[in-house]
């Protein structure tokens, strides 16, 4: 097993290369089974998740090629109902099978999906959808199972903004009959990724991006070459960390509009935030002001950003609150943080956060993904050592994490044992 090791409190200095968004790589992969074609997907994060969707994809027949961030699929020979259920049950990004069997098969069966726990994860949003389209969905034995003699496009109003939902319900919609719409989706950048990308492979979609959607279904798609989009999330994390350990660090291969939240919040703490055409300079200096956070569907405060943030606040003097309004329990990190000496209180949905205390390194098991991150930020900025177990959480999403920060002169280091 390896654990993260770092000797905080030293400040991040250099250039950072961003990779692939990773909530954009994964139903855009998912997605090539809808072109029954070979496609050449580029800038692909080298993380579990992918190589887990890619071992899937591989398993339900399709011929997978990979150099490092380049990857070519070819789905031609692949057959639903065949994703194994030790794999999908480790993702809750496997979801996107059901959308993209159902469209391209008329039918699926995907194992219920696993991923980050924070909270109940329903999909009834999803299941509205493929219903609304003419198939007939049931979960069973662990299984969600839908079928359809034939897909019909309709209207759907999405009774909460959901990103999987919105994914899952485009995907099985580009071959629908006639024209599919749904309102109130997802506006999320890597929504208008998959949009993008089914559309270069012939789909016809229009107003991603917004809160309606509209897809005219076609006959059949081809495949093409795409290049994913950097990722927000990584790029905040980076962000973050340079105003936590302090420093100045330029974040290079990033698309500045998308981070515009994160940006803002940083700004209203006195960090210093300059943004340039595909780059982002951070830089922190001095004190950093408390602020208050609430999180929000897209192109609100990303909820992934949330643990980030409440590390980043625990070294900002005065009292801050952090409000979660996507998911109903994503604070199960703060009992970690506190090993710390991070002094926050949790009522309901809110962190307050009494910042500007003296913070110790401490030994922290990352509990999910963005949480690991915000314990990675919390050991670069506390003084003394910090050390991570069950990084695999980490590594999930984030591609080299360690070497990136190695790069900007943290002292930080992965150990097996
Ligand atoms: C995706 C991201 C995850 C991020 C989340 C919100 C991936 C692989 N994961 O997750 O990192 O935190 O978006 O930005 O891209 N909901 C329902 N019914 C549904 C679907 C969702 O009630 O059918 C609720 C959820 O419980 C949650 C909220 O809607 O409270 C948002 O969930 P959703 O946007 O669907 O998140 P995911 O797509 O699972």
């Amino acid at each position: 097993m390896d654990k993260i090791v770092i000797n905080g409190a030293k400040p991040l200095n250099g250039t950072v290369e961003i990779s692939g968004a990773k909530n954009a790589a994964l139903p855009i992969l998912m997605g090539t089974i809808l072109t029954a074609d070979n496609c050449v997907i580029e800038n692909v994060p080298e993380i579990l998740d992918v190589d887990l969707t890619l071992e899937i994809l591989e398993k339900m027949g399709a011929k997978v090629r990979r150099d490092h961030t380049t990857v070519e699929i070819d789905t031609s020979d692949i057959l639903p109902c065949r994703s194994p259920y030790e794999l999908v049950s480790r993702m809750r990004g496997s979801t996107y099978l059901i959308g993209a069997e159902l469209g391209r098969f008329k039918k699926a069966k995907v194992g219920m999906t696993g991923g980050c726990n924070f909270g109940i994860r329903p999909i009834d949003q999803h299941v509205k959808g493929f219903k609304a389209l003419g198939a007939e969905v049931a979960t069973l034995g662990g299984f969600v199972e839908a079928k359809a003699e034939r897909l019909v496009g309709t209207e759907v109003y999405f009774d909460i903004v959901s990103v999987g939902a919105t994914v899952n319900v485009i995907l099985a919609s580009v071959f629908a009959e006639g024209t599919t719409v749904l309102e109130n989706v997802a506006r999320e950048p890597h929504i208008v990724d998959l949009a993008n990308f089914l559309n270069a492979c012939g789909a016809n979609i229009i107003g991603a991006g917004t809160d309606t959607i509209k897809i005219k279904g076609v006959e059949k798609l081809h495949g093409c070459t795409y290049a994913i989009i950097p990722d927000m999330i990584e790029a905040g994390t980076f962000m973050f960390a340079a105003a936590a350990a302090g420093g100045e660090v330029k974040i290079n291969n990033v698309i500045p509009k998308h981070l515009d939240s994160i940006s803002a919040k940083l700004s209203e703490m006195g960090v210093y935030v300059e943004e340039l055409d595909d780059a982002i300079i951070v830089k922190r200096e001095g004190d950093m002001k408390s602020i208050n956070v609430k999180t929000r569907p897209y192109p609100g405060f990303p909820t992934d950003m949330q643990p980030q943030m409440t590390a980043l606040l625990c070294f900002a003097k005065g009292d801050s609150k952090v409000t979660e309004a996507v998911w109903e329990n994503r604070f199960r990190y703060v009992e970690e943080l506190r090993k710390t000496g991070a002094n926050i209180d949790i009522a309901g949905d809110t962190a307050i956060i009494h910042g500007g205390t003296e913070l110790v390194g401490a030994p922290m098991r990352s509990v999910d993904l963005r949480a690991g991150a915000a314990m990675v930020i919390m050991g670069l900025a506390a003084n003394g050592r910090t050390e991570i177990v069950d990084i695999h959480t980490i590594e999930r999403g984030y591609d080299n994490i360690v070497k990136k920060f190695r790069s900007l002169g943290a002292d930080i280091r992965k150990v097996s044992f």
